[in-house]
């Protein structure tokens, strides 16, 4: 395979754990089981090779068992017992899960959903993210924790709370509108300003008090998207200030590193880019979507944006599953060598801990049927004897640690954004953000170009291509950024119904997309989305693909055509454009076209840009981490056939060397460390 000249990379670094090669093991839940499995449990996490296990994260009903009484005696033999086996600790504030007496002593501190329901207890999830009693309940367990273990030589690292936003995010109580009203006097200052931002002339909604202002409950019709767009910043500020308030508490009491697991693609709720300077490493969660066949595109997003939003660093894959996931639709178990070529494809992709949800299996409860690296049916299981393989695997791995993944395409992921485009009333409901990052997104995998995602407004020329799947919201302010970029010598791709409305859900003065108009050298004249199902084909480079969901009618200014529109609304018209600003360029494809017809104008792209594909094998992922000294090229194989790659190095997993064809196995992966030349590519 040939060897890129050293790309850039985004380069962080983050303060690791105190632990030896990468991290392995999962959650651990004693408090679930009797003393004599906790002995069994660490001789079987040693034949593993776990030496990381998550603790007490759902235990604060054990640990406080009333207000101000706190029970640590069972948290200080597990901990000890973990230590005397020498497997460290990620220590967890159990504040996603609340205790019975906490609720009984603060019924006001529950969560009210936006039809005005009151949460109970009797599952999990947080109280009110803006309840004093709970905020000072949240900050008093994780005090106590950090003063009693913040020293301790087991405790390598801190779990606050577990996936902030789920399974409460947003907030209708008393005490979230008290806090809202606050956030946006802090916000907007005056309350012209805010009728201004909100565009409340439209329908009547002009507010005279600040106490009018109530958060946007369900209301007999759609709710200002102004004001619910604000409403989701405001929760995700409020959420992110409850992480801050345990982090500091524990920071008074430890100097050991502080987390919190991400949900990275599979929940939208938190802006990850403001939380990831927040936490001194980043973790995240991933469960395969199992009624995605080709589920390690999905993980592969996850991964990428994981590392994107920790600008680069390490991170840690928090949680993932062994096999079957309870909480989908159906079960769906991963089948032999699945889970080793998940976990190396998130280490690939830059995790230096693979930690599964969870050690044991549970008994009873709500995840009985949620895999675990040891099963219900124990250590004679495939699946113990797979996590058993994969330890070691990750034991050979050591010396990758730290290294960073290079990338010379972005891939634009706007949290807000996709919180605007979500409400209601938008052109088309067949669009989606997801849908059309992941289309881009597989374009890109297929070829194996390794991605960054980015935000508009960040700096970008470290990339030769850039590409807007969907940035439905975009300021003036990001679109001047994404206009130097090209002007340049950058390359950028844009999607239709992106550069739409600005920061406050209006539509842009001079019409959509006008902000990009000097990159991509057209204006927006009207949407055409089209009816269920039909389907309305492009003509480029003189071959037909279908499309479908959308048609503009587009007014060029300096772009050239390089695809019309061979039916539909738009009939003849241009469908996709090319557009020189400065050094560089702007593509724009005002429709969806199939997998055949993305590829063929993303090749084009490529062209201008001047990257290439990998060439290699379908199904074959290869992702390459970098040191100042060596390189590693991680190769999986998902398909079905053997495949030889062309490629020399030395393969940490086999411990042989590999001269010039790499045979590798249906299922199987390969870890190739070659030197790195002084002039920075590998060889
Ligand atoms: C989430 C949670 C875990 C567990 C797993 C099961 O990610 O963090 O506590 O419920 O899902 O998949």
């Amino acid at each position: 395979m040939h060897a890129p000249a050293l790309p850039d990379t985004l380069g962080a670094t983050s303060a690791w754990p105190a632990l030896t090669g990468i991290a392995y093991g999962g959650d651990y839940t004693p408090e679930q089981w009797p003393r004599e499995v906790w002995e069994e449990d660490v001789a079987l996490m040693r034949d593993a090779g776990v030496n990381l296990v998550s603790i007490g994260i759902f235990a604060w009903a054990l640990l406080e068992v009333s207000e101000g009484e706190f029970d640590f005696d069972w948290l200080d033999d597990v901990i000890d017992l973990l230590h005397r086996n020498g497997i460290s600790v990620d220590l967890g504030t159990p504040t996603a899960s609340p205790p019975a007496w906490f609720f009984a002593q603060h019924p006001d501190a529950r969560a009210v959903t936006r039809d005005g329901v009151p949460l109970g207890f009797g599952a999990r999830g947080m109280a009110s993210h803006s309840a004093p009693a709970y905020r000072e309940a949240a900050v008093r367990i994780a005090t106590e924790l950090a003063r009693r273990y913040g020293h301790h030589p087991a405790v390598v690292l801190w779990h606050v709370h577990n996936e902030y936003g789920v399974p409460v995010g947003e907030d209708y109580s008393a005490h979230s509108v008290r806090e809202w009203r606050r956030w946006l006097q802090e916000r907007y200052e005056t309350l012209d300003a805010l009728n201004a931002a909100w565009g409340t002339a439209f329908w009547g909604q002009h507010y005279g008090e600040w106490e009018h202002i109530g958060a946007p409950a369900t209301a007999p019709s759609v709710v200002n998207p102004a004001q619910r767009l604000d409403f989701a910043r405001f929760t995700d500020h409020q959420l992110r200030s409850c992480f801050i308030a345990e982090r500091d508490a524990i920071r008074a009491h430890s100097d050991r590193p502080i987390t919190t697991n991400f949900m990275a693609n599979q929940h939208n709720g938190c802006d990850l880019w403001a939380w990831a300077r927040e936490v001194d490493i980043v973790s995240d969660d991933h469960y395969l979507w199992a009624a995605d066949e080709e589920g390690e595109i999905g993980l592969a997003i996850a991964a990428d944006l994981t590392r994107s939003v920790g600008r680069g660093a390490p991170w840690i894959l928090m949680e993932h599953s062994t096999s079957a996931v309870n909480w989908q639709p159906r079960n769906v178990a991963k089948r032999p060598g699945e889970m080793a070529r998940n976990s190396l494809s998130h280490f690939g992709r830059g995790a230096d801990g693979i930690l599964f949800f969870q050690w044991r299996a549970s008994r009873s409860g709500a995840e009985k049927f949620h895999s675990a690296m040891l099963p219900h049916a124990g250590t004679t299981s495939r699946v113990w004897r797979e996590v058993v393989d994969l330890g070691a695997k990750l034991r050979a791995l050591a010396e990758v640690r730290g290294s960073h993944v290079p990338a010379e395409v972005a891939v634009l992921w706007d949290f807000e954004s996709f919180w605007a485009q979500d409400l209601e009333w938008r052109p088309s409901e067949d669009v989606s953000h997801a849908e059309r990052i992941r289309a881009f997104y597989e374009k890109l995998w297929r070829d194996q170009i390794t991605v960054n995602f980015a935000l508009p407004g960040h700096d970008l020329s470290r990339y030769k291509l850039v590409i807007a799947p969907a940035q439905y919201m975009l300021s003036a302010a990001d679109a001047e950024n994404l206009n130097r970029y090209v002007e340049g010598g950058g390359t950028l791709v844009v999607s239709f119904f992106s550069a739409v409305v600005d920061e406050h859900d209006a539509v842009h003065a001079g019409g959509f997309a006008a902000p990009l108009e000097p990159s991509l050298g057209l204006r927006v004249e009207e949407h055409l989305p089209l009816r269920a199902g039909d389907v309305a084909g492009i003509v480029f480079d003189e071959t037909p693909y279908p499309a479908d969901t959308w048609q503009e009618d587009l007014v060029l200014t300096t772009a050239e055509v390089r695809a019309t529109y061979d039916g539909g609304p738009a009939a003849g018209g241009p469908a996709v454009t090319r557009n020189t600003h400065g050094d560089g360029v702007g593509w724009y494809l005002s429709t969806r076209p199939d997998a055949a017809g993305l590829a063929a104008v993303l090749d084009a792209a490529y062209a201008d840009a001047g990257i290439s594909p990998s060439g290699l094998p379908a199904g074959v992922e290869a992702v390459r981490r970098i040191t100042d000294e060596a390189e590693y090229l991680i190769a999986i194989n998902h398909g079905t056939e053997t495949v030889s790659l062309q490629t020399s190095g030395f393969d940490l997993l086999t411990q042989e060397e590999a001269r010039g064809t790499l045979v590798l196995s249906a299922g199987d992966v390969a870890v190739i460390r070659t030197q790195r030349t002084a002039e920075g590519g590998g060889r």
